[in-house]
């Protein structure tokens, strides 16, 4: 258990910026921060994090918190997994209580996955350091393989004993729990016999981003044929094989500064870079690259150099999977060793400073590559190279930016001595299909972001717009509570002076907000709006169970959508430009009445001002009713306006 002391240091130390600025890579924006989610795939910022308030909010997926909940969130830790990861960040000492046995059983399963991980990388590598086997045979392999004693340290490389069950044994012996030593798959479990999985090898501890063991790679030392060279931990809660890239804890910083990530395909890779002074390097493990490990790459830098070995028949077969490296509008550039070299036999035998002139003279754009291998591949064969045309085009087409795709297209016209017309219209084909999806989703985007783009100066803002929705808003939300709502009277003082006296009378917020509304005779002006709003009246009014989810069930799939945008947009003011837009200077609503009254009054000031602003037009055109007193009009509602302005003043 962590002492509340400890926990209360830990929150007013941390920075949320800091932490997640980490995982995310933040740009300023204003007076908040802007970045990639990292919960989704997307290419335009719609994660937030304010500084001011503390808290994060990701538009995409619509989660959001503090910097604790972010941790939850992000690296799937466990509440005191947050709290001592924060400490740990901070230099915070913390005050712990000794777990005993039975909490240690209490402990929640994934916190008993990642403890028996962690655990099993301390023995591997006391047993590697420590025992005779371990030196004999698994430290002298590392040595062999030219690592340096910090190299293996920084790595946590170990070895797992040559016997059937000397881990299984001694982790049960320290009080790990079989159940979670089977499902980390540190232990093959069959009828009553037990094993370790990693017998005789040597390790690769696989680490999260955060630094957490999630996972291991084992390989073998003897040369036999029907064993597999490398043993990989079995997927469970806490190894995703898709969603880490091994070396991206070593490498995170490194790739965010450098703006630029080597991807490499094995273990010995990343290390043999590392240990010559490549740092922002990962490896995808030998499989193909999952579009959830790109977007772990995608966070910290726009940039990707995927390095091949240098056999001919790999990098082909590679070079179609980094389309989903295109998609995720990242510039992707390639890289082949010599001959009979992969990344680690030629760092080994380079001095950083040749490795990174080899690197840097040999990394090729990616499509441009692509081109000319698959050109020289076809050249002579006119069926071959029209395949080759679609190859090339359709990886083209995953380039999310339009220009960018129309220089591809004339750079590979002349690389593949083909003309431009063909190659567009190529392009046309493929992604008539996509295009039409696409556009789809981006006018479904347009509609939703529409008032973010008209908030860009200020004075474009639609305020209307904006205060019709948070009306919507407060009617979803809160519609069927009953509140003390603060009614400001004119009454005569003792001296005989007009002064706003406070009321206090109870309603419920929705027959508040459609009284209101009514005594203004104001009606919506977006015809959605409209609808919604007396959809939501009307069953506010029938239904004093009003309840939103089973609302939002029940009408049709349109206005759910409407709705829950409505939900979700709303948090963007609030992080985004509702400050600027001066509607609701207030940083936090202290009660429902408040948030109601104000958004009430912020829409009746706003339309006295356009009345007074067509007076102003009318009287500049000369188009003045002579019947009318315009003078008196504009004087009437200024009053009004300020009176407004006083109660809303009050209210804020
Ligand atoms: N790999 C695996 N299982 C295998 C073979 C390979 O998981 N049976 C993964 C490992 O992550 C390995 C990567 O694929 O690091 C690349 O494989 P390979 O090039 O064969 O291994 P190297 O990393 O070059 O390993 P070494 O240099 O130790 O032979
Ligand atoms: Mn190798």
């Amino acid at each position: 258990m962590i002492s509340p002391a400890s926990i209360d240091q830990v929150f007013e130390t941390a920075r949320v910026e800091e932490v997640i600025g980490d995982f995310v890579q933040l740009k300023k924006a204003g007076s908040n921060f802007k970045g990639l989610s990292p919960f989704s795939d997307e290419r335009s910022p719609s994660f937030m994090v304010s500084p001011v308030k503390q808290i994060w909010k990701d538009f995409s997926t619509g989660k959001g918190g503090t910097a604790v909940s972010f941790l939850m969130e992000h690296e799937h830790f466990t509440y005191p997994e947050a709290i001592k990861y924060l400490a740990k960040k901070y230099n915070i000492e913390i005050e712990e209580t000794e777990q005993s046995n039975e909490q240690k059983e209490q402990a929640n399963e994934r916190e008993s996955l990642y403890l028996v991980s962690e655990f099993a990388n301390t023995y591997f590598q006391k047993i590697l350091h420590k025992t005779d086997q371990g030196k004999s045979i698994g430290l002298s392999y590392f040595k062999e393989r030219s690592f340096t004693e910090d190299t293996i340290k920084k790595f946590d490389l170990g070895y797992s004993l040559n016997e059937w069950q000397a881990f299984t044994d001694e982790a049960l012996k320290q009080g790990y729990n079989i159940d979670y030593l089977a499902k980390t798959g540190l232990t093959i479990v069959k009828e009553n016999k037990r094993f370790d999985r990693f017998k005789g090898r040597v390790m690769f501890p696989i680490k999260s981003m955060s630094g957490r063991v999630l996972g291991f790679g084992g390989r073998i030392l003897i040369a036999d044929k029907k064993a597999a060279k490398y043993v990989n931990s079995p997927e469970s809660d806490i190894y995703h094989k898709s969603k880490v890239l091994y070396g991206i804890y070593h490498a995170k910083q490194s790739i965010a500064k450098e703006d630029n990530c080597y991807l490499v395909e094995g273990y010995t890779d990343v290390i043999q870079f590392h240990q010559t002074g490549i740092k922002n390097v990962v490896s995808s493990s030998g499989t193909a690259l999952t579009s959830e490990q790109i977007r772990l790459i995608n966070r910290l830098t726009k940039n990707i150099t995927v390095l091949f070995d240098g056999d001919a028949a790999g990098m082909r077969a590679s070079l179609r999977g980094i389309d989903l490296i295109l998609e995720q509008g990242m510039n992707v550039k390639v890289c082949s060793f010599p001959e009979g070299e992969d990344p680690d036999s030629f760092a080994k035998q380079n001095t950083l400073e040749e490795l990174t002139a080899y690197l840097e003279s040999h990394a090729k754009d990616f499509i441009q590559f692509k081109a000319s291998v698959l050109f020289e591949d076809s050249k002579n064969d006119p069926i071959k190279k029209a395949e080759t045309v679609r190859d090339i085009v359709n990886s083209i087409s995953k380039i999310p930016d339009r220009i960018k795709k129309e220089i591809y297209i004339q750079e590979c016209a002349r690389i593949m001595d083909i003309s431009e017309d063909v190659l567009f219209s190529t392009l046309a084909q493929i992604n008539k299909k996509e295009f039409q999806e696409e556009n789809k989703q981006y006018q479904k985007e347009q509609k939703a972001f529409e008032v973010i783009k008209h908030q860009q100066p200020v004075e474009k803002v639609d305020v209307q717009y904006v205060l019709e929705r948070k009306i919507i808003e407060v009617l979803l939300l809160y519609g069927n509570k009953t509140e003390d709502f603060e009614d400001l009277v004119l009454k005569e003082n003792d001296k005989g002076e007009l002064i706003l006296e406070p009321v206090i009378h109870q309603a419920k917020v929705f027959e508040k907000v459609f009284l209101d509304l009514q005594d203004d005779e104001m009606e919506f002006t977006n015809a959605q709006f409209k609808i919604l709003y007396y959809t939501i009246i009307d069953r506010l009014n029938q239904d004093t169970d009003f309840e939103l989810k089973t609302f939002i069930n029940s009408v049709d799939t349109d206005m759910s959508n409407e709705i829950t945008t409505i939900l979700m947009e709303d948090e963007r003011y609030t992080l985004n430009d509702w400050n600027r837009m001066n509607i609701f200077p207030k940083e936090k609503h202290h009660s429902v009445a408040q948030l109601v009254s104000e958004t009430i009054l912020s829409l009746r000031c706003y339309l006295i001002d356009q009345k007074v602003k067509e007076f102003q037009q009318e009287t500049l055109q000369n188009k003045i009713d002579t019947n009318r007193n315009i003078l008196e009009e504009v004087k009437d509602y200024s009053g009004l306006k300020m009176l407004l302005s006083r109660k809303l003043n009050r209210v804020l």
